[in-house]
């Protein structure tokens, strides 16, 4: 059911953990299966350094936040902002259609650890 880089990143599911002192840290949930996920990045001038998450949650929550943090370290905030859920679960080779709610974490966490960051920066 899931493909084989879902496994993967569930399994060994990159960038887990905490930042301290976080630019921006975000926390969102699903509230139709109680899952949440917690995202955390260090931004310096403009670029996300790094991205860290804690995710409470199913294997598809798990695999699209690690993919997830991977697609958006290194790159600057505005291209973080454009990361759909979609294009998580393409990183993915694909999620089964009953578990792309879940991708839906990933994207909203970034964004709002990247709100966050913003409302701190007063913009
Ligand atoms: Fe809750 Fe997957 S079932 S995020």
């Amino acid at each position: 059911m899931y493909s084989e880089k879902v496994m993967d990143h569930f399994q060994n599911p990159r960038n887990v953990g905490e930042i301290e002192n976080a630019s921006g840290v975000g926390t969102v949930g699903n509230a139709k299966c109680g899952d949440i996920m917690k995202i955390y990045i260090q931004v310096e001038d403009g670029i996300l350094k790094d991205v860290k998450f804690k995710t409470f949650g199913c294997a598809a929550a798990i695999a699209t936040s690690s993919m997830a943090t991977e697609l958006i370290i290194g790159k600057t905030v505005e291209e973080a902002l454009d990361l759909t859920n979609k294009a998580v679960a393409e990183a993915l080779d694909g999620l089964p259609p009953v578990k792309m709610h879940c991708s839906v974490l990933a994207e909203e966490g970034i964004k709002a650890a990247i709100e966050d960051y913003m409302a701190k920066q007063g913009k």
